[in-house]
């Protein structure tokens, strides 16, 4: 595990996108998987500003670690998220985006996401592979759309399962344990003091720790890569990179 620390969301964005730079150079087709909520937004502005021309975006197919179940034209879509701070601002070919069917069945939808993803990606052992899988954690311990309250669904046999969130009730289509475990590599993208309590607690394994769905990234490859600011890091003591 490689923990990784910086001033500020905008120092957290510039890291990870010379990162994922690094990471897609030289390869002929990379499968990556995104989070969504608010903290890839800077992210992705960052990348859609500053490696438009670095990085040959025919190469990567786009994912999404979960989706919420509405319409693409919805504001709590993380696909519209990621159009309007990503794909309005680069040149990747529309057969190169895989977005959850959010409007669909959500039942429905996650057997065909995992379907496609059996289609598109290499198996191994019969689980599908990305190349990365980029994970946010919420405030509560989850991470995708796996929430403490069905934690069970990270052991589910579908690759993809539907969740509903805690407060809301809204409906998730969300990737499992078992996909997100045995990418290639995982990152996740932590930023904000609201989040250093369960950071602490998912990194040090203090008291309670099993509850959050966070604590279960564990890639059986050994590469998990931690990008947080100082806010989200200001309970554990690591020095800043
Ligand atoms: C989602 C996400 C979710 C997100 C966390 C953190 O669709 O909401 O994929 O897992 O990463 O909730 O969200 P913020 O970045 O908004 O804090």
């Amino acid at each position: 595990m490689d923990l990784k620390i910086y001033k500020d969301k905008q120092e957290v964005a510039n890291a990870f996108s010379s990162y994922f730079e690094s990471l897609v150079k030289g390869k002929d087709i990379f499968h990556v998987a995104l989070s969504g909520g608010s903290t890839p937004k800077v992210i992705f502005d960052i990348l859609a500003e500053n490696y438009s021309t670095k990085i040959d975006w025919n190469k990567i197919h786009f994912y999404w670690g979960d989706e919420r179940c509405v319409p693409p034209t919805d504001d709590q879509s993380n696909y519209k998220m990621t159009v309007e701070h990503l794909f309005s601002k680069i040149d990747v070919p529309t057969g190169n985006i895989h977005r959850v069917l959010g409007e669909n069945d959500p039942s429905a939808e996650a057997m065909r996401y995992a379907n496609l993803l059996e289609i598109n990606l290499d198996r191994v052992d019969d689980i599908p592979q990305f190349d990365l899988v980029v994970l946010g954690m919420g405030d509560d311990g989850h991470t995708a759309s796996i929430f403490p309250h069905e934690i069970n669904l990270w052991d589910a046999e579908d690759h993809c399962v539907v969740a509903t969130h805690p407060e809301s009730g809204q409906k998730r289509v969300s990737l499992n344990g078992k996909v997100i475990n045995r990418a290639k590599e995982v990152a996740f993208l932590v930023t904000g003091a609201g989040k250093a309590e369960k950071v602490l607690s998912v990194l040090e394994k203090t008291e309670g720790f099993e509850a959050y769905p966070a604590s279960l990234v564990q890639p059986e490859t050994g590469k998990l890569i931690w990008f947080l600011d100082t806010d989200a890091a200001s309970m554990i003591n690591q020095d800043p990179a």
